[in-house]
Parts: structure tokens; C-alpha cells; sequence
């Protein structure tokens, strides 16, 4: 068994993720599937298959990777998007770029081209590229072929304009949104050149950089910080959106987009060094200001009268000393303690306080032990912090929480 260990857990690494998201629990249970589906009688015997048959190492890996996913995961960015494409891209003369990365089995990147189709763009004019490790997913994307159960959050009208039902109970996407997407097997970890040069006006990067090396994931933000479109947006999954470097990237859209785009200041200078415009590409955010979206955004939601949405919605804005001192203000008056630590634990690690924010994060779990996204973010900050034995304890502490009772 440990040489298979060994084998898995080299694997996981050139795929660039944390060794605490995958321990050795779950690549014991990985290899013993594979054993099982070779029909190899013992380990032993099927350590020997791994050797003779270099392909299986592919295999090995599938097993461990999560392609959890379903069509308008959170919703809010792909109304957010629909917003855009409605506004802030509506007169763009070359095709609307977005990048699904990674894209597990599609439902990402087919979301994307419906709410950019639903904008009124035609289906000619987008570009959605797919990119996964997993050669499965990619497979299964190109089918196009979902059971209702990976629908998720897709609203009933487009799901009918959108998509086909089969005989057989399962939703075929249509023919002119399929021929849309393109699918790339690469490794977040080596992107081609070929992907990198193009710049992207949609970058979805989301629910995969928790599970990368800390090291693996600032260097993935830094090459997507120059392939964003200097009016695009990054959009991440909710545990990440606290790991954005605020001096890069600011929020946009309403809360719940977890949506990203270049920071006025700082961009230039970060874009030179990692790579040059084409000419003719758009320039930094800051320099184009009538691709800016109108100042009222429709998707904008009502500020909320409570004082910890007010806080939340500052947060969301990128305001986050005003919304520090309205929570600070908010727990010495003893408010509703664990959310408005939990929310300053967020708005301190925005900051780059990572020391203030692990203490509201400690100080909410103190009180509600089993605070989960408390119990995340401290295992992210962990990790970030080369912990990993911490991280690991962390997280397994927070998939009790989230366990059923
Ligand atoms: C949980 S899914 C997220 C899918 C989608 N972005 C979403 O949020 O619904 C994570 C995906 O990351 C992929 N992945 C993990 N490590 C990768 C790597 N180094 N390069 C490319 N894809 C990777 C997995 O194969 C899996 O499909």
C-alpha cells in the first residue's frame, strides 16, 4: 500500500492540491475502488497493474477529484452576469471571452453562455472556454447530456429554452449553445499559452482554489489578474472570495456574485509585469471609463435596513473600514455576536489583517462551536499560513459540523 500511497499522493501534488484536503483516508478509499474496478484480487496485484499500465495513474486520479457541480450554482453571479451583458458589454465589437476554469462536467460553463445569451448577445459572438483536469468531466461536458438533479438552481423558463428533455429522464443542452463551448484538458497548475494570451471578459474560477497549495493559488490569482479584460470579472466560489487581494481586485455586483474586477490603482502595473497587451486589447479598468456600468446597476440590491446587512453591503463594496467600525460598534452594543464576528473575520482577512481576522473567527467559534464557515475560513487561513496540520483539523471539524444529525 505505500508505494500506491506514495503514487496518489504524488499525483495530488502535481495537481497542485493542499495535502489536508486529501488525506490519506480518501486516497486509501480511491485506490481500493480502483483495485475493485480492475478486478485486481489484492493491492499488491494491483500496484503491479499501475506499473505495467502507465494510463492507470489517470485513473487513480479521477477517483480523487470532486466535480461537484450544478447549472447556476449561488445564482447571484449569473444575474450579475446577465446585468453586464446587458450594460457594461452590450456595444463590444469582438466576441465575449469567458473562461469556465475549472469547468467539471460543463454545468459552469454552459450556465455562463445562458445568462450572456439571455443578455441578447448572439450565441455567434460568445466564446466559453472549458478547462478541466478531469478527463471524465470534460467527457461528460461535451455530452452535454445532465439528470435533473444537476439543474440545481436553474430557473424553470430557461431551463425549457435551454435545454431538451430525453426519453430517458435525463436535459440535452441545446446544439447552438453546446457549439459555444470549447473544452481544453489542462492542469490549473500549467495553463496552455494558448489560454493565457487571450483575455476574458467572464473568468470563473470557483470552488477549486480551496483546494490548491497556498502557494499554487496567489500564483493562479497573479496569471488570472492578466488574463482578465480590463472591464471583466473574476468570479470565485463563496470561500474564496476573502482570499481576493484587495490592493488587485475590487467587488462588484451584489452580494452573493463573490464577483471581482481590477482595482483602479493597482492593476497596471501588475498586468505590465505578467503580460503585455495586444494592441488594441482594453486597457485597465481605470482608463476606459465608459465601459464602466452605469452607476445604478439594476442587479444592485437595496441596502438592507439591519446594521449587519448594512455592514455586509459596505463589505461588498470594498468599503471595509466603514463596515469594521459599524461592526465593532455592533458587538460592543452585544448584538447578534457570532455574524457580525464572523463578517468582521471576513472583512479583517480582506484587509490583509490575517492575525485580526484568525481572532473573530476563534472568538465566533468560541461561542458557537460549530460555526462552520468560521471553522473554513480559519482552515483556509491555516493553510495560507503553511499549517496544514492545523488546516487538516480545521476542516475536519467543519465537515462534523456540516454532517447531518
Ligand atoms: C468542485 S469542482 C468546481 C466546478 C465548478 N467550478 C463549480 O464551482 O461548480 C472542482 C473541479 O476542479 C478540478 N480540478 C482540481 N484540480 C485541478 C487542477 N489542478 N487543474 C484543473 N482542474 C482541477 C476538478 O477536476 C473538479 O472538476
Amino acid at each position: 500500500m505505500n508505494a500506491l500511497l506514495e503514487l496518489a499522493r504524488a499525483l495530488c501534488d502535481e495537481a497542485g492540491l493542499e495535502p489536508s484536503v486529501v488525506p490519506d483516508v480518501h486516497l486509501r478509499a480511491a485506490l481500493k475502488r480502483r483495485q475493485l474496478i480492475c478486478g485486481a484480487p489484492t493491492l499488491e496485484d494491483y500496484a503491479a497493474r499501475c506499473a505495467a499500465r502507465p494510463e492507470e495513474r489517470g485513473e487513480i486520479l479521477e477517483e480523487v477529484l470532486v466535480r461537484e457541480s450544478w447549472f447556476f450554482r449561488d445564482q447571484a453571479p449569473y444575474e450579475l452576469l446577465t446585468a453586464l451583458a446587458s450594460t457594461r458589454w452590450c456595444n463590444q465589437d469582438s466576441p465575449l471571452r469567458a473562461l469556465s476554469a475549472p469547468c467539471a462536467n460543463g454545468e459552469e460553463a454552459y450556465s455562463i453562455a445562458i445568462a450572456l445569451a439571455e443578455a441578447g448577445h448572439s450565441l455567434s459572438r460568445l466564446q466559453v472556454c472549458a478547462l478541466d483536469l478531469s478527463q471524465r468531466g470534460l467527457k461528460a461536458a461535451a455530452a452535454g447530456r445532465y439528470e435533473a438533479r444537476a439543474l440545481g438552481q436553474l430557473p424553470a423558463s430557461l431551463r425549457q429554452r435551454w435545454l431538451i428533455p430525453t426519453a430517458t429522464g435525463h436535459y440535452l443542452v441545446h446544439a447552438a449553445l453546446r457549439a459555444c463551448v470549447q473544452y481544453q484538458h489542462a492542469n490549473l497548475l500549467a495553463l496552455p499559452a494558448a489560454l493565457t494570451a487571450q483575455r476574458y471578459q467572464v473568468l470563473c474560477c470557483r470552488n477549486a482554489m480551496i483546494y490548491l497549495r497556498p502557494a499554487v493559488r496567489r500564483r493562479l490569482l497573479e496569471q488570472w489578474m492578466s488574463c482578465l479584460a480590463g472591464d471583466g470579472v473574476l468570479i470565485v466560489g463563496h470561500a474564496e472570495a476573502a482570499l481576493m487581494p484587495s490592493r488587485w481586485l475590487q467587488p462588484v455586483g451584489p452580494p452573493g456574485a463573490f464577483a471581482f474586477e481590477h482595482a483602479p490603482v493597482a492593476i497596471a502595473p501588475v498586468v505590465r509585469a505578467t503580460a503585455p497587451r495586444r494592441s488594441g486589447a482594453p486597457q485597465a479598468r481605470s482608463a476606459h471609463p465608459a465601459l464602466r456600468p452605469p452607476p445604478q446597476e439594476p442587479t444592485r440590491r437595496p441596502v438592507a435596513p439591519s446594521p449587519l446587512a448594512e455592514a455586509a453591503a459596505l463589505a461588498d463594496r470594498g468599503r471595509y473600514a466603514p463596515a469594521a467600525a459599524l461592526l465593532e460598534q455592533l458587538l460592543a452594543s452585544d448584538y447578534d455576536q457570532v455574524e457580525a464576528l464572523y463578517l468582521l473575520g471576513l472583512v479583517r482577512a480582506a484587509e490583509g489583517d490575517v492575525a485580526a481576522a484568525r481572532r473573530c473567527f476563534t472568538r465566533a467559534l468560541y461561542l458557537v462551536p460549530a460555526h462552520q464557515a468560521s471553522l473554513e475560513h480559519l482552515a483556509l487561513l491555516a493553510a495560507d499560513g503553511e499549517d496544514s496540520a492545523a488546516a487538516r483539523r480545521l476542516r475536519r471539524r467543519s465537515a462534523h459540523a456540516a454532517a447531518p444529525e
